[in-house]
Order: structure tokens, then sequence, then C-alpha cells
């Protein structure tokens, strides 16, 4: 059975009185489903956040980090340093660090190794442009994407990779896609996943739809055969939507 996961990606929002805030809110709903819980704060707030909630069954994941042990690289963060905190899953690929800081499928190959090297978990995420899914090309793009940064991997590794997809076009902008649309390509994706690693590898891996998820949508999304949860953003500021996500499972 694949695991269930609703990850939170807080982005870059909430300074550390806010992050408590929130935590605190957090810890005030009842997980009524079978996923898994994770949030993600800036990186500022995650020492915070892990001490806040160790005892709690919400996990606390990185946004991000660089592929190097350490050195001389300003304003970074290693797999090693994340780790020292209690830091165990980090999100590498996000769309808004492929657009706004260059991050290549090359580059996350060597992110994902890093972070694999150390024994964490991932959440790898990828996804087409609206221009890519008016032009038809939203399966190769996405299959580009998981080839370049993952397929140099051995099947085993998967046992430590959460895939995101999401649709550039639905993130942030409140055009979810379809839960067929979300389903076709999350099929696309597990086969394509089982064409190089075999079935029994690509059905024990989760993958989650992000783009605009809210508690009026994620019942049908979540409800989709190749749908394992969700990657969420701005409803993840909010306890309550977040919590009426998780619970929509
Ligand atoms: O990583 C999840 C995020 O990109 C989705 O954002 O605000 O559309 O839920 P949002």
């Amino acid at each position: 059975m694949r695991k269930q996961i609703v990850a939170g990606n807080w982005k870059m929002n909430n300074d550390l009185a806010q992050t408590e805030t929130l935590i605190t809110a957090l810890k005030s709903h009842k997980n009524t489903s079978n996923a898994e819980v994770m949030i993600a704060p800036t990186a500022t707030n995650l020492w915070q956040a892990y001490n806040s909630l160790k005892n709690s069954n919400i996990e606390v994941v990185a946004q991000n980090m660089h592929f190097a042990e350490n050195g001389a690289y300003t304003g970074e963060i290693s797999a090693n340093m994340l780790k020292s905190i209690g830091i165990n899953t980090v999100i590498l690929g996000h769309s808004e660090r492929r657009e706004y800081f260059n991050e290549t499928d090359e580059l996350l190959a060597k992110k994902v190794d890093a972070a694999l090297a150390k024994g964490m978990n991932v959440i790898f995420c990828f996804g087409e442009e609206l221009a890519d899914r008016k032009a038809g090309n939203q399966e190769k793009v996405v299959e580009s994407q998981i080839k370049n940064a993952l397929f140099h991997l051995e099947g085993s590794a998967f046992r430590n990779i959460i895939l995101a997809y999401e649709p550039v076009w639905a993130i942030g902008t409140g055009e979810t896609a379809s839960p067929d649309q979300a389903q076709e390509m999350h099929a696309f994706i597990r086969k394509t996943l089982a064409d190089k690693y075999g079935s029994d590898i690509a059905e024990s891996v989760s993958i989650l739809y992000g783009g605009s998820v809210k508690p009026n949508n994620a019942e049908e999304i979540f409800s989709k055969t190749d749908v394992d949860g969700g990657l969420i953003g701005g409803a993840s500021l909010n306890a309550e939507d977040f919590f009426a996500i998780v619970n929509a499972f």
C-alpha cells in the first residue's frame, strides 16, 4: 500500500512568531485520515518547528538544500545541516526554484543524490508550463524532467522518493488541474516509472498532486487511483483549510 501524504509548502511565509502561531493552530486539529502530514517552513524556522512538533504526527521538512557537503556556497544549506536539526525530508525541484534560481534537471540530480546519500527522503517536484500544456507536450516535458533528474538511480532509491506533479499553470493561480487531468498525468508518470523499474517499484511510489488544492476540491482529486496526496501551498498557511485537505482522504 502506497503512503498517502499531505505536505504543506509554506514557501517564503511566516516569521518565527507566525510560525509558532500556525503550529499551535495545527496542533489543535485532528488527523482523521491515514495520510502522513508534513509541513515545510522556511529555513530560519525549521529548528523551532522541529522542536514544537517532534512529539506530534506532523513531520517538518525543508524547502531546499545544496548538493555540497559544505564550503563556499554563501546562503546555502547542506544535508548535514538539515539532519543536525532533525530534518530528514527535503523538497527539491519546485518550479519556483527552477524558474527563479535556474535549477536545471542536472543540478537537481546532484541535489537528489546528495540528499539520498545522507539517508534523507526527497519530495521531487516537476510539472509542465502552460505553453507546454497548450501545445500538448505535458507528457514529453514531465517525462524529460523525471528521466534527467532521477533515472540514473537504482530502483531501490525510490523507497526514499516521493514524487510531486505540479503543473506550473495551476500553482498559486486558483486554476486547478481537473481530477481527470491529474489522474491522467499521474498514471503516465507511474507508467514511465514502471517502464524503467518495473511495476512493483512504480506501484510503491507515492505521487502527490500540487497546484491550487483547496478544501473544496481535495476530496475529488485524492479519490483518483494514482493520486496519493497533495503538496499544498496557499491553503497550508491556514490550519483549518490544511486539515480540511488532510481529512479529505
Ligand atoms: O508546492 C506546492 C505549491 O506549489 C502549490 O501552491 O498555492 O497552488 O497550493 P498552491
